[in-house]
């Protein structure tokens, strides 16, 4: 036992398809990061299939418990709180993280957290910079595309959604019908900057004042593109095909991003989610952000994708606020973020 006035988190992130085990010291240094994935099971199914992800994650968690511990040289004496992602994501796989938080708790005598999954996304920026608020956070994931403004640790505003498919989400299905690979996000990314951004898609920028974002017109404007075009023997580069749809979902994304971070004259726009990964955001978002008075945080690709360390990191505010869970802890797969930030106030 490390004998210390630190303070160690252990968190279990299981709401999708990676198993993954953190410890966090102090909010913001990552001790370990532990993730084991089963994109390779899912990978031939073109999605994530909820029984084998739940199936993996049963097979993992007490390896990956034990992985984490040992990669840390930490017992679970040294360990000040257990947190968890309670939700949302697909019910089977968070009841593993879940109920592997509660025993390891109960049997430890340790407080439990329980953590939204967007929240710990938000966070896992707090393991580069430290929070200035108000600040402005992009999500963009395979579930999520929101813009939220927080005023405060543990506030969370959503100024804007979206009204159907989330950004991965679209990115994915344009993928599939591309023949490419599960998840496609990081192949249209790679075949965009091969191709020319001249098919015209359209951008839903919806009312004039609205955040909120809609990609479904989009996705079905790339298949209607491709097959009328097979049917009059257009044969589309796939380049440009993925250079054109980029190009529309972060005409939208940027643009609504930046309008937003000035009207609420934030400090720091945070980007957060697997889209996160995506180099074209990256470079647009530095472009539009650079010499300005709101600071850019981009977490590494490592911490974009789905881990624990996010949830730890998020736990670690919530741990001293005194937000504990109770043992009726449950997985909770709708649970809202706003929801959520009510009940951490
Ligand atoms: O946050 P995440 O790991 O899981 C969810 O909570 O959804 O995000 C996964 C999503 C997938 O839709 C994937 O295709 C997308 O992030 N993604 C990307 C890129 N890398 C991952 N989308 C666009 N460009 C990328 N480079
Ligand atoms: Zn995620």
């Amino acid at each position: 036992m490390i004998n210390d006035k630190n303070q160690y988190i252990l968190a279990i992130e299981t709401s999708c398809d990676e198993t993954a085990v953190a410890i966090i010291k102090n909010g913001r240094e990552m001790v370990t990061n532990q993730v084991a994935s089963q994109v390779e099971s899912h990978k031939r199914f073109g999605g994530v299939v909820p029984e084998i992800a739940s199936r993996h994650h049963i097979e993992q968690i007490t390896i990956t418990l034990e992985e984490a511990l040992m990669d840390a040289q930490l017992s679970m004496d040294d360990i000040d709180a257990v947190a968890v992602t309670e939700g949302p994501g697909l019910v089977g796989a968070l009841l593993i993280g879940v109920n592997a938080a509660k025993a390891i708790a109960f049997a430890h005598q340790k407080p439990l957290i329980g953590i939204h999954h967007i929240a710990g996304h938000i966070y896992a920026n707090r393991l580069i910079e430290e929070f200035q608020f108000p600040l402005l956070s992009l999500v963009v994931s395979g579930g999520h595309t929101e813009l939220i403004l927080m005023r405060e640790h543990g506030n969370f505003e959503i100024i804007g959604e979206t009204r159907d498919d989330a950004a991965g989400e679209a990115y994915d299905k344009v993928a599939k019908t591309l023949g490419l690979p599960y998840p496609g996000g990081p192949h249209i990314d790679r075949l965009a900057h091969e191709g020319e951004a001249n098919i015209d898609f359209p951008r839903a920028w919806l009312e004039p004042d609205s955040f909120d974002f809609s990609f479904s017109g989009l996705k079905t404007a790339v298949l209607n593109t491709l097959h009328n075009g097979k049917q009059k023997g257009i044969t589309y580069a796939q380049q440009d095909i993925a250079a054109s749809f980029q190009d529309s979902v972060l005409d939208v994304l940027v643009s609504k991003t930046v309008k937003a971070a000035r009207k609420h004259n934030v400090k720091q726009l945070l980007v957060a989610g697997g889209v996160a990964a995506n180099k074209g955001l990256r470079n647009r978002l530095q472009n539009e952000f650079t010499n300005t008075d709101v600071q850019l945080v981009i977490p590494p690709l490592s911490l974009c994708t789905d881990n624990a360390a996010m949830i730890g990191a998020a736990a670690s505010v919530a741990f001293e606020q005194g937000h504990y869970a109770g043992w009726e802890l449950n997985a909770n797969p709708s649970l809202s973020l706003e929801k959520y930030a009510k009940r951490s106030k």
